[in-house]
Protein backbone atom coordinates (compact mmCIF):
# COMPACT_ATOMS: atom_id res chain seq x y z
CA UNK A 1 0.00 0.00 0.00
CA UNK A 2 0.95 3.68 -0.53
CA UNK A 3 2.15 5.43 2.41
CA UNK A 4 2.27 9.01 2.68
CA UNK A 5 4.22 10.17 5.51
CA UNK A 6 3.86 13.87 4.67
CA UNK A 7 -0.31 13.84 4.45
CA UNK A 8 -2.82 16.78 5.01
CA UNK A 9 -5.89 17.18 6.58
CA UNK A 10 -9.40 16.17 4.27
CA UNK A 11 -10.38 19.19 4.09
CA UNK A 12 -7.45 22.00 3.40
CA UNK A 13 -7.81 24.14 0.58
CA UNK A 14 -5.28 23.33 -2.56
CA UNK A 15 -5.38 26.31 -5.16
CA UNK A 16 -3.55 28.85 -6.67
CA UNK A 17 -3.34 32.89 -7.18
CA UNK A 18 -3.76 35.02 -9.57
CA UNK A 19 -4.32 39.16 -10.23
CA UNK A 20 -6.64 40.80 -12.33
CA UNK A 21 -3.84 43.16 -13.67
CA UNK A 22 -1.27 40.35 -14.52
CA UNK A 23 -4.39 38.24 -15.60
CA UNK A 24 -6.87 39.72 -17.24
CA UNK A 25 -5.69 42.04 -20.22
CA UNK A 26 -6.46 45.11 -21.49
CA UNK A 27 -6.39 47.12 -18.44
CA UNK A 28 -6.14 50.77 -19.59
CA UNK A 29 -7.34 52.11 -16.63
CA UNK A 30 -5.24 52.18 -13.82
CA UNK A 31 -2.28 53.04 -12.76
CA UNK A 32 -0.19 50.45 -13.57
CA UNK A 33 -0.80 51.17 -17.40
CA UNK A 34 0.09 54.72 -17.12
CA UNK A 35 3.62 53.44 -15.58
CA UNK A 36 3.86 50.98 -17.93
CA UNK A 37 3.29 53.62 -20.85
CA UNK A 38 5.93 55.73 -19.23
CA UNK A 39 8.69 53.41 -19.58
CA UNK A 40 9.04 52.13 -16.10
CA UNK A 41 8.71 48.93 -16.80
CA UNK A 42 12.68 47.51 -16.73
CA UNK A 43 12.00 44.56 -19.40
CA UNK A 44 10.78 47.33 -21.77
CA UNK A 45 7.61 45.08 -22.23
CA UNK A 46 3.90 46.22 -21.36
CA UNK A 47 1.12 44.03 -19.74
CA UNK A 48 -0.82 43.61 -23.11
CA UNK A 49 -3.21 40.80 -23.34
CA UNK A 50 -1.80 39.07 -20.04
CA UNK A 51 -2.98 36.08 -19.83
CA UNK A 52 -6.38 37.04 -21.90
CA UNK A 53 -8.10 36.33 -18.76
CA UNK A 54 -10.81 38.72 -19.84
CA UNK A 55 -11.68 36.92 -23.04
CA UNK A 56 -11.07 33.54 -22.26
CA UNK A 57 -10.59 33.02 -18.22
CA UNK A 58 -12.53 29.35 -18.97
CA UNK A 59 -9.33 28.22 -20.27
CA UNK A 60 -7.69 28.74 -17.19
CA UNK A 61 -10.50 27.31 -15.02
CA UNK A 62 -10.11 24.13 -16.88
CA UNK A 63 -6.48 23.66 -16.08
CA UNK A 64 -7.09 24.45 -12.22
CA UNK A 65 -9.80 21.14 -12.79
CA UNK A 66 -6.98 19.29 -14.26
CA UNK A 67 -4.83 19.87 -11.93
CA UNK A 68 -7.70 19.06 -9.11
CA UNK A 69 -7.34 22.49 -7.09
CA UNK A 70 -10.75 22.79 -4.62
CA UNK A 71 -9.50 27.04 -4.41
CA UNK A 72 -8.72 29.72 -6.03
CA UNK A 73 -7.50 33.20 -5.69
CA UNK A 74 -8.55 36.06 -8.32
CA UNK A 75 -8.49 39.89 -7.63
CA UNK A 76 -11.01 42.23 -9.17
CA UNK A 77 -10.18 45.17 -10.75
CA UNK A 78 -11.35 48.58 -9.47
CA UNK A 79 -10.74 50.39 -12.43
CA UNK A 80 -13.09 47.75 -14.55
CA UNK A 81 -15.71 48.31 -11.96
CA UNK A 82 -16.13 52.27 -11.48
CA UNK A 83 -14.05 53.27 -14.54
CA UNK A 84 -15.14 56.98 -13.57
CA UNK A 85 -15.52 58.47 -10.17
CA UNK A 86 -18.95 57.49 -9.64
CA UNK A 87 -19.87 55.59 -12.39
CA UNK A 88 -20.06 51.77 -12.21
CA UNK A 89 -20.01 49.48 -15.06
CA UNK A 90 -22.25 46.76 -15.37
CA UNK A 91 -21.00 44.72 -18.31
CA UNK A 92 -17.44 44.40 -15.45
CA UNK A 93 -19.98 42.56 -13.05
CA UNK A 94 -21.70 40.43 -15.89
CA UNK A 95 -18.21 39.32 -17.01
CA UNK A 96 -16.71 38.85 -13.26
CA UNK A 97 -20.06 36.70 -12.42
CA UNK A 98 -19.34 34.57 -15.85
CA UNK A 99 -15.66 33.48 -14.63
CA UNK A 100 -17.09 33.59 -10.61
CA UNK A 101 -19.66 30.92 -11.77
CA UNK A 102 -17.57 28.93 -14.19
CA UNK A 103 -15.22 28.65 -11.28
CA UNK A 104 -17.77 27.58 -8.54
CA UNK A 105 -19.34 24.79 -11.50
CA UNK A 106 -15.84 22.95 -11.17
CA UNK A 107 -15.83 23.19 -6.92
CA UNK A 108 -13.38 25.88 -6.51
CA UNK A 109 -13.69 28.03 -3.40
CA UNK A 110 -12.77 31.08 -4.90
CA UNK A 111 -11.27 34.11 -2.87
CA UNK A 112 -11.69 37.48 -4.12
CA UNK A 113 -8.96 39.96 -3.48
CA UNK A 114 -10.47 43.63 -4.02
CA UNK A 115 -6.99 45.76 -4.50
CA UNK A 116 -4.18 43.61 -6.12
CA UNK A 117 -1.72 46.97 -6.62
CA UNK A 118 -3.95 48.12 -9.03
CA UNK A 119 -6.83 50.69 -8.67
CA UNK A 120 -8.61 53.61 -11.49
CA UNK A 121 -6.17 56.34 -12.85
CA UNK A 122 -8.67 58.84 -11.06
CA UNK A 123 -7.81 57.55 -7.49
CA UNK A 124 -4.34 57.71 -7.97
CA UNK A 125 -4.62 61.10 -9.13
CA UNK A 126 -6.45 62.17 -5.74
CA UNK A 127 -3.37 60.82 -4.45
CA UNK A 128 -3.87 57.27 -3.59
CA UNK A 129 -4.26 56.18 -0.37
CA UNK A 130 -2.69 59.88 0.69
CA UNK A 131 -6.15 61.05 0.01
CA UNK A 132 -7.91 61.47 3.22
CA UNK A 133 -10.96 60.01 1.43
CA UNK A 134 -9.52 56.66 0.29
CA UNK A 135 -10.98 54.36 2.78
CA UNK A 136 -14.37 55.93 2.50
CA UNK A 137 -13.92 55.32 -1.47
CA UNK A 138 -12.86 51.75 -0.78
CA UNK A 139 -16.03 51.32 1.21
CA UNK A 140 -18.23 52.05 -1.87
CA UNK A 141 -16.33 49.73 -3.60
CA UNK A 142 -16.68 47.11 -1.63
CA UNK A 143 -20.00 47.74 -1.17
CA UNK A 144 -20.60 47.52 -4.68
CA UNK A 145 -18.53 44.14 -4.86
CA UNK A 146 -20.24 42.26 -2.62
CA UNK A 147 -23.67 43.49 -3.56
CA UNK A 148 -22.18 42.23 -7.28
CA UNK A 149 -20.97 38.79 -6.17
CA UNK A 150 -22.40 38.08 -2.84
CA UNK A 151 -24.89 35.34 -4.05
CA UNK A 152 -21.06 33.86 -5.26
CA UNK A 153 -18.45 34.61 -3.07
CA UNK A 154 -18.00 34.63 0.95
CA UNK A 155 -14.42 34.79 1.00
CA UNK A 156 -12.82 38.66 0.31
CA UNK A 157 -8.92 39.51 0.32
CA UNK A 158 -9.50 43.25 0.91
CA UNK A 159 -6.24 44.43 0.04
CA UNK A 160 -2.76 42.28 -1.14
CA UNK A 161 0.45 43.19 0.42
CA UNK A 162 -0.28 46.57 1.77
CA UNK A 163 3.41 46.34 3.05
CA UNK A 164 4.65 45.83 -0.75
CA UNK A 165 2.33 48.29 -2.24
CA UNK A 166 3.76 51.15 0.48
CA UNK A 167 7.49 50.56 1.14
CA UNK A 168 7.55 49.58 -3.36
CA UNK A 169 5.53 53.08 -3.87
CA UNK A 170 7.20 54.76 -2.05
CA UNK A 171 10.17 53.80 -0.50
CA UNK A 172 12.35 51.85 -3.16
CA UNK A 173 10.33 54.01 -6.61
CA UNK A 174 10.05 50.45 -8.18
CA UNK A 175 5.92 50.93 -8.40
CA UNK A 176 3.73 54.08 -8.97
CA UNK A 177 3.75 56.37 -8.46
CA UNK A 178 7.62 55.83 -8.23
CA UNK A 179 8.47 57.72 -5.08
CA UNK A 180 12.03 57.36 -3.56
CA UNK A 181 12.98 57.22 0.05
CA UNK A 182 10.03 58.87 1.83
CA UNK A 183 9.56 56.82 4.99
CA UNK A 184 6.71 59.50 5.72
CA UNK A 185 4.76 59.18 3.00
CA UNK A 186 5.26 55.04 3.07
CA UNK A 187 4.00 55.10 6.56
CA UNK A 188 0.48 56.98 5.86
CA UNK A 189 -0.34 55.13 2.60
CA UNK A 190 0.38 52.01 4.82
CA UNK A 191 -1.81 53.15 7.66
CA UNK A 192 -4.51 54.48 4.77
CA UNK A 193 -4.58 51.44 3.41
CA UNK A 194 -6.03 49.90 6.89
CA UNK A 195 -7.98 52.49 7.07
CA UNK A 196 -9.73 51.33 4.61
CA UNK A 197 -9.41 47.56 5.33
CA UNK A 198 -11.28 48.51 8.70
CA UNK A 199 -14.07 50.25 6.31
CA UNK A 200 -14.23 47.34 3.99
CA UNK A 201 -14.22 45.14 6.63
CA UNK A 202 -17.55 46.83 8.34
CA UNK A 203 -19.20 47.17 5.03
CA UNK A 204 -18.92 43.43 3.60
CA UNK A 205 -20.24 41.91 6.70
CA UNK A 206 -23.08 44.64 7.22
CA UNK A 207 -24.16 43.32 3.94
CA UNK A 208 -23.25 39.54 4.13
CA UNK A 209 -23.39 38.52 7.66
CA UNK A 210 -21.42 35.53 6.46
CA UNK A 211 -18.46 36.79 5.17
CA UNK A 212 -14.99 35.63 6.03
CA UNK A 213 -12.56 38.98 5.19
CA UNK A 214 -9.04 38.75 5.40
CA UNK A 215 -5.89 40.61 3.70
CA UNK A 216 -2.82 39.19 2.50
CA UNK A 217 0.81 40.24 3.74
CA UNK A 218 3.68 39.47 1.95
CA UNK A 219 6.39 38.38 4.67
CA UNK A 220 10.33 37.89 4.40
CA UNK A 221 12.35 36.88 6.81
CA UNK A 222 15.48 39.09 7.26
CA UNK A 223 18.75 37.96 8.51
CA UNK A 224 21.60 39.68 8.98
CA UNK A 225 24.73 38.57 7.11
CA UNK A 226 27.07 39.53 10.40
CA UNK A 227 26.92 38.78 13.51
CA UNK A 228 26.96 41.96 14.56
CA UNK A 229 25.17 44.28 16.00
CA UNK A 230 24.29 46.85 13.13
CA UNK A 231 23.38 43.96 11.05
CA UNK A 232 21.07 42.97 13.42
CA UNK A 233 19.93 45.87 14.45
CA UNK A 234 18.97 46.80 10.90
CA UNK A 235 17.52 43.59 9.80
CA UNK A 236 14.92 44.04 13.23
CA UNK A 237 14.15 47.65 11.74
CA UNK A 238 13.03 45.82 8.31
CA UNK A 239 11.19 42.91 10.11
CA UNK A 240 9.41 45.38 11.87
CA UNK A 241 8.57 47.51 9.27
CA UNK A 242 7.93 45.13 6.46
CA UNK A 243 6.64 42.15 8.57
CA UNK A 244 5.24 43.46 11.92
CA UNK A 245 3.57 46.59 11.06
CA UNK A 246 0.36 45.01 9.54
CA UNK A 247 0.09 42.83 12.62
CA UNK A 248 0.24 45.84 14.92
CA UNK A 249 -2.44 47.34 13.05
CA UNK A 250 -4.75 44.40 13.37
CA UNK A 251 -4.06 43.79 17.33
CA UNK A 252 -4.24 47.63 17.90
CA UNK A 253 -1.32 47.73 19.39
CA UNK A 254 1.30 50.94 18.54
CA UNK A 255 4.79 50.19 16.10
CA UNK A 256 7.63 50.19 18.03
CA UNK A 257 9.82 53.05 19.01
CA UNK A 258 10.67 54.71 16.40
CA UNK A 259 7.85 54.11 14.02
CA UNK A 260 5.61 54.75 16.45
CA UNK A 261 5.94 58.22 16.12
CA UNK A 262 5.64 58.52 12.51
CA UNK A 263 2.93 56.19 11.87
CA UNK A 264 -0.77 57.28 13.16
CA UNK A 265 -1.83 54.45 14.77
CA UNK A 266 -5.81 53.02 12.97
CA UNK A 267 -7.53 51.99 16.40
CA UNK A 268 -10.62 51.04 13.78
CA UNK A 269 -8.40 48.48 12.75
CA UNK A 270 -8.04 46.30 15.65
CA UNK A 271 -9.64 42.62 15.82
CA UNK A 272 -11.37 43.05 12.15
CA UNK A 273 -9.65 40.13 10.36
CA UNK A 274 -10.77 36.85 9.96
CA UNK A 275 -7.79 34.95 8.41
CA UNK A 276 -4.90 36.08 7.60
CA UNK A 277 -3.27 35.30 4.41
CA UNK A 278 0.53 34.54 4.09
CA UNK A 279 2.39 35.33 0.86
CA UNK A 280 6.12 33.68 1.36
CA UNK A 281 8.89 33.60 -1.46
CA UNK A 282 11.90 34.55 0.28
CA UNK A 283 15.03 35.30 2.58
CA UNK A 284 16.58 38.35 2.05
CA UNK A 285 20.18 39.26 4.08
CA UNK A 286 21.13 42.57 5.90
CA UNK A 287 24.48 44.01 5.99
CA UNK A 288 24.20 47.80 7.41
CA UNK A 289 26.05 49.49 4.20
CA UNK A 290 29.44 51.47 5.50
CA UNK A 291 31.11 52.27 2.81
CA UNK A 292 30.67 48.56 1.33
CA UNK A 293 28.45 47.71 -1.97
CA UNK A 294 25.42 46.52 -1.38
CA UNK A 295 22.07 46.70 -2.56
CA UNK A 296 19.55 49.16 -1.60
CA UNK A 297 19.15 49.59 2.15
CA UNK A 298 21.89 46.94 2.63
CA UNK A 299 19.74 43.96 1.19
CA UNK A 300 21.55 41.68 -0.28
CA UNK A 301 21.38 38.28 -2.22
CA UNK A 302 24.50 35.87 -1.50
CA UNK A 303 25.67 34.79 -4.77
CA UNK A 304 25.63 31.02 -3.13
CA UNK A 305 22.18 30.48 -1.99
CA UNK A 306 19.33 29.21 -3.69
CA UNK A 307 17.29 31.44 -6.21
CA UNK A 308 15.22 31.06 -9.07
CA UNK A 309 15.64 33.50 -12.26
CA UNK A 310 17.50 36.72 -11.73
CA UNK A 311 15.57 39.76 -12.30
CA UNK A 312 16.39 42.36 -15.00
CA UNK A 313 19.07 44.11 -12.84
CA UNK A 314 19.04 42.51 -9.83
CA UNK A 315 18.51 39.26 -8.04
CA UNK A 316 14.74 38.29 -7.25
CA UNK A 317 15.65 36.78 -3.42
CA UNK A 318 16.48 33.76 -1.73
CA UNK A 319 13.92 30.81 -2.62
CA UNK A 320 13.22 30.07 1.33
CA UNK A 321 11.08 27.49 2.19
CA UNK A 322 11.24 28.08 5.73
CA UNK A 323 9.95 31.91 5.44
CA UNK A 324 6.79 29.53 5.48
CA UNK A 325 7.32 28.50 9.13
CA UNK A 326 8.54 32.25 10.27
CA UNK A 327 5.38 34.14 8.85
CA UNK A 328 2.60 31.34 10.62
CA UNK A 329 4.62 31.56 13.78
CA UNK A 330 4.87 35.59 13.58
CA UNK A 331 0.99 35.81 12.51
CA UNK A 332 -0.18 32.91 15.01
CA UNK A 333 -0.73 35.92 18.03
CA UNK A 334 -3.95 36.78 15.80
CA UNK A 335 -5.56 33.70 16.58
CA UNK A 336 -6.74 33.55 13.00
CA UNK A 337 -7.30 30.45 10.60
CA UNK A 338 -4.47 31.11 8.08
CA UNK A 339 -3.66 30.27 4.58
CA UNK A 340 -0.39 30.30 2.23
CA UNK A 341 -2.20 32.74 -0.05
CA UNK A 342 1.12 32.99 -2.46
CA UNK A 343 4.19 30.95 -2.84
CA UNK A 344 6.26 30.79 -5.88
CA UNK A 345 9.82 31.55 -7.62
CA UNK A 346 10.90 32.55 -10.82
CA UNK A 347 12.34 29.58 -13.00
CA UNK A 348 11.72 29.70 -16.93
CA UNK A 349 13.24 26.06 -16.81
CA UNK A 350 11.53 24.95 -14.00
CA UNK A 351 14.96 24.19 -12.43
CA UNK A 352 14.26 24.97 -8.91
CA UNK A 353 10.52 25.56 -8.34
CA UNK A 354 9.81 21.41 -7.20
CA UNK A 355 11.87 21.97 -4.71
CA UNK A 356 10.67 24.93 -3.41
CA UNK A 357 6.92 23.56 -4.15
CA UNK A 358 7.77 19.90 -1.98
CA UNK A 359 9.44 22.27 0.65
CA UNK A 360 7.48 25.21 1.66
CA UNK A 361 4.29 22.42 1.70
CA UNK A 362 6.69 20.22 4.22
CA UNK A 363 7.04 23.58 6.14
CA UNK A 364 3.18 24.24 6.26
CA UNK A 365 2.17 20.90 6.76
CA UNK A 366 5.15 20.70 9.84
CA UNK A 367 2.87 23.59 11.04
CA UNK A 368 -0.28 22.10 10.99
CA UNK A 369 1.08 19.49 13.07
CA UNK A 370 2.28 21.53 15.48
CA UNK A 371 -1.35 22.31 15.78
CA UNK A 372 -1.35 25.69 14.00
CA UNK A 373 -4.46 26.94 12.58
CA UNK A 374 -3.21 26.23 8.60
CA UNK A 375 -6.10 25.73 6.39
CA UNK A 376 -4.77 26.04 2.58
CA UNK A 377 -1.39 26.54 0.31
CA UNK A 378 -2.55 28.80 -2.92
CA UNK A 379 0.64 28.59 -5.65
CA UNK A 380 1.71 31.37 -7.20
CA UNK A 381 1.04 30.97 -9.96
CA UNK A 382 -0.69 28.57 -12.80
CA UNK A 383 0.53 30.19 -15.35
CA UNK A 384 3.30 32.94 -16.32
CA UNK A 385 1.83 36.13 -16.04
CA UNK A 386 3.32 40.03 -16.29
CA UNK A 387 5.52 40.80 -13.11
CA UNK A 388 4.87 44.32 -12.51
CA UNK A 389 8.04 46.44 -13.21
CA UNK A 390 10.00 42.74 -14.12
CA UNK A 391 7.58 42.34 -17.30
CA UNK A 392 7.34 39.22 -18.79
CA UNK A 393 10.99 38.48 -18.08
CA UNK A 394 10.39 36.64 -14.81
CA UNK A 395 8.79 33.84 -14.86
CA UNK A 396 6.19 32.41 -12.25
CA UNK A 397 3.89 29.37 -13.69
CA UNK A 398 3.24 26.16 -13.35
CA UNK A 399 2.53 26.39 -16.57
CA UNK A 400 4.85 28.10 -19.54
CA UNK A 401 2.91 31.01 -21.59
CA UNK A 402 3.18 31.81 -24.51
CA UNK A 403 2.28 35.00 -24.54
CA UNK A 404 1.89 36.01 -28.30
CA UNK A 405 0.12 32.53 -28.93
CA UNK A 406 -1.43 32.49 -25.68
CA UNK A 407 -0.34 28.86 -25.57
CA UNK A 408 0.30 27.13 -22.19
CA UNK A 409 2.22 24.34 -21.59
CA UNK A 410 2.90 22.54 -18.30
CA UNK A 411 6.23 22.15 -16.49
CA UNK A 412 7.57 19.50 -14.53
CA UNK A 413 6.09 21.13 -11.23
CA UNK A 414 2.46 20.88 -12.38
CA UNK A 415 2.56 17.32 -12.20
CA UNK A 416 4.03 17.16 -8.72
CA UNK A 417 1.36 19.73 -7.58
CA UNK A 418 -0.73 17.58 -9.08
CA UNK A 419 -0.51 14.40 -7.75
CA UNK A 420 -0.10 16.07 -4.15
CA UNK A 421 -3.04 17.18 -4.13
CA UNK A 422 -4.51 14.06 -5.44
CA UNK A 423 -2.98 11.96 -2.63
CA UNK A 424 -3.32 14.99 -0.39
CA UNK A 425 0.28 14.84 0.83
CA UNK A 426 3.68 13.94 -0.39
CA UNK A 427 5.06 10.84 -1.26
CA UNK A 428 8.13 9.67 0.44
CA UNK A 429 10.26 9.37 -2.71
CA UNK A 430 9.07 13.09 -3.86
CA UNK A 431 10.16 14.17 -0.49
CA UNK A 432 13.91 12.15 -0.73
CA UNK A 433 14.35 13.41 -4.38
CA UNK A 434 13.57 17.15 -3.45
CA UNK A 435 15.21 16.93 -0.33
CA UNK A 436 18.11 19.01 -1.42
CA UNK A 437 17.66 22.32 -3.31
CA UNK A 438 19.36 21.87 -6.96
CA UNK A 439 22.95 22.89 -6.92
CA UNK A 440 23.39 22.17 -3.42
C1 LIG B 1 2.60 39.68 -5.57
C2 LIG B 1 2.35 39.13 -6.96
C3 LIG B 1 3.68 38.90 -7.66
C4 LIG B 1 4.45 37.89 -6.86
C5 LIG B 1 5.77 37.46 -7.47
C6 LIG B 1 3.69 38.95 -4.82
O1 LIG B 1 4.32 39.81 -3.93
O2 LIG B 1 1.41 39.69 -4.83
O3 LIG B 1 1.53 40.02 -7.65
O4 LIG B 1 3.53 38.52 -8.98
O5 LIG B 1 4.74 38.44 -5.59
O6 LIG B 1 6.73 38.46 -7.39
Amino acid sequence: MLTIPASFPDNFLWGVSTSSHQFEGGNTLNQWHDWESAGHIRSGHACGDACDWWQNAERDLELCSQLGLNALRISIEWSRMEPSYGHWSDSAVVRYREILREARRRGLRVFVSLHHFTHPRWFEARGGFLDAQAPELFRHYAKRAVRSFGDLVTDWVTFNEPNVYAAFGYLFGEFPPGRLNELNSTLSVFSGMMRAHAAAYDVLHREQPEANVGLAVNYVVFEPARDNILDRQLASAYDTLFNRATLSYLQGTPLPLPFAMMAAPVPECAGKIDFVGLNVYNRLHVRAPLGEKFGPGGLHVPRNVPQGDRGVAAPYGEAYPKVVSAAVEAYAPLGRPMYVMENGVPDRTDRIRPWLLVNSLRELRRMWQLGYDVRGYFHWSLVDNFEWSEGWHLRFGLYALDELTQQRTARPSAEIYRQIIADKGIRRETLEQWEKAPGE
